[in-house]
């Protein structure tokens, strides 16, 4: 483990009254320094960091949208699939970019550039269906949008 980590890890536990605070934004700057996902190395080192076990840190990991336990592509495509996106159409935005894209749901492009995902509310009831890319909200996001989106990925 670099010095340098666990040294952050330290700061971010002395922020905390309870050092289990520190485990989801450890697990951020692990998953910053990984490539945007947790390999099993990255969940050690947190573990180390924080005196837990890496079952531990790999339970809070796979309980959270916002972790990724299998590597990801350079851009995330995220369709909110609750209630509001659900009855606004989000089925079909997804099977539009399972077909744009060429994937399904939980995979990444061949050239590793794109991530589809399909994930819990986003926030954003009110304007569904909601589309998050590369964690920038898309708003009553339709089928027929999502040539647009996937094209301004290639850009
Ligand atoms: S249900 Fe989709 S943003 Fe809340």
């Amino acid at each position: 483990m670099s010095q340098t980590f666990y040294d952050e890890v330290q700061e971010m536990r002395a922020r905390y009254p309870d050092p289990l605070s520190a485990v989801l934004p450890a697990l951020q700057l692990a998953q910053d320094r990984h490539d945007g996902w947790l390999p099993e190395a990255a969940l050690r080192e947190v573990a180390e960091a924080l005196d837990l076990t890496p079952a531990y840190c790999l339970s809070i990991a796979s309980f959270y949208d916002m972790f990724h336990t299998e590597p990801v592509g350079r851009h995330s495509v995220e369709v909110c699939t609750n209630v509001s996106c659900a009855v606004s159409g989000a089925q079909q935005v997804l099977e539009a970019l399972e077909r744009e894209l060429g994937i399904g749901v939980g995979e990444t492009t061949e050239d590793g550039n794109v991530t589809l995902r399909a994930v819990e509310c986003l926030g954003g009831c009110g304007w569904a269906t909601v589309v998050a890319v590369d964690n920038r909200h898309h708003l009553h996001v339709a089928a027929r949008d999502v040539p647009r989106i996937v094209k301004e990925l290639g850009e």
